[in-house]
């Protein structure tokens, strides 16, 4: 199937009735882009493994679309029997799925050979960033390629993907979206002949709760270790809001993106140049 081009910017944009899954919608970044796509006319679905925000997430939704249909669906998307349970509620829901954002991720700071000897703190993100992008584009693809009206599939990857960092051990972190890029190439081959497109964005430092799980706290040390890096090194003098990636994200799932494949977008306020 061949994706046809635009012929007008008029409508190209818009996302007017489709239906949309968002990993980890329920806050940070996935907040944004399911914002960002409410305000473009989808529904959207929220993945994530907290009802409370999830539910706050609908309500502010519902708020921007009274029109659209948004709900939450409790899932840990590093499991696959999770993962294929919410899609299968999604599909019962709301029938077809025209957008994928695999966006639910952590980061991870330390040495490799300080891990413990299950390596857990290499499973924990390897398991989520990576692994959770691969079982929802495995679940939710071939429903796009069955349907054979194609499809958007976006990945929340990071610049942290493909600089090594000097200044933050984050090996592990830059592994996975390294794996995510490399991923969302490979897949992008693999769907291209179902008209299905898939694209990374590669935010760099973006305001977000990340960092904030209880159960994996970031140290004082390492967050005022980070602030201070993140003033001297964004060339454009701030972080990212999520709604900036909301709106790259929104474009990605647009008709207006038709030719774009396998691309990862950078968006980070050029702190990945010169490095
Ligand atoms: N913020 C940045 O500076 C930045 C930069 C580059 C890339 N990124 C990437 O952007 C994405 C979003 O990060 P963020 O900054 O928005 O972080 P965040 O505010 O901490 O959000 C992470 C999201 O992932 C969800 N999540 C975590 N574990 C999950 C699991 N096992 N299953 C399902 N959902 C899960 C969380 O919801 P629950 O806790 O409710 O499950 C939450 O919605 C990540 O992939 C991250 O690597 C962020």
């Amino acid at each position: 199937m061949v994706r046809q081009p635009i012929t007008s910017l008029s409508g190209a944009f818009s996302l007017r009735g489709k239906n949309a899954i968002v990993t980890g919608g329920n806050k940070g970044l996935g907040l944004g882009i399911a914002q960002a796509f409410a305000q473009q006319g989808a529904n959207v679905a929220l993945f994530a493994r907290d009802v409370k925000s999830g539910d706050e997430a609908v309500k502010g939704l519902t708020a921007i679309n009274p029109d659209g249909k948004f709900k939450f669906y409790k899932a840990d998307v590093s499991s696959f029997d999770d993962a294929r349970a919410a899609v299968k509620s999604v599909v019962a829901d709301y029938g077809d799925v025209d957008i994928l954002v695999n966006n639910a991720g952590v980061p991870s700071i330390g040495n490799i050979l300080d891990m413990d000897e299950n390596l857990s703190e290499w499973y924990r993100c390897i398991n989520l960033d990576l692994n959770g992008a691969v079982h929802m584009t495995y679940l939710v693809g071939k429903l796009m390629r069955d349907r054979g009206v194609g499809g958007k599939i976006i990945n929340i990857t990071s610049n942290a993907g493909e600089h090594a960092s000097k200044t933050t051990n984050m090996t592990t972190y830059c592994s996975a979206k390294a794996g995510l890029n490399m991923f969302t190439q490979g897949i992008a081959l693999e769907l291209a002949p179902f008209g299905i497109n898939v694209n990374a964005i590669a935010p760099g430092f973006t305001e977000s709760n990340i960092g904030t799980d209880p159960s994996h706290p970031v140290s004082e040390e390492d967050k005022k270790k980070g602030q201070e890096m993140m003033a001297k090194v964004i060339p454009a003098g701030r972080m990212g809001k999520a709604i900036e990636i909301g709106a790259l994200a929104a474009y990605l799932a647009s008709e207006a993106s038709n030719q774009m494949t396998g691309a990862i977008l950078t968006i980070d306020g050029g702190h990945s140049l010169g490095i």
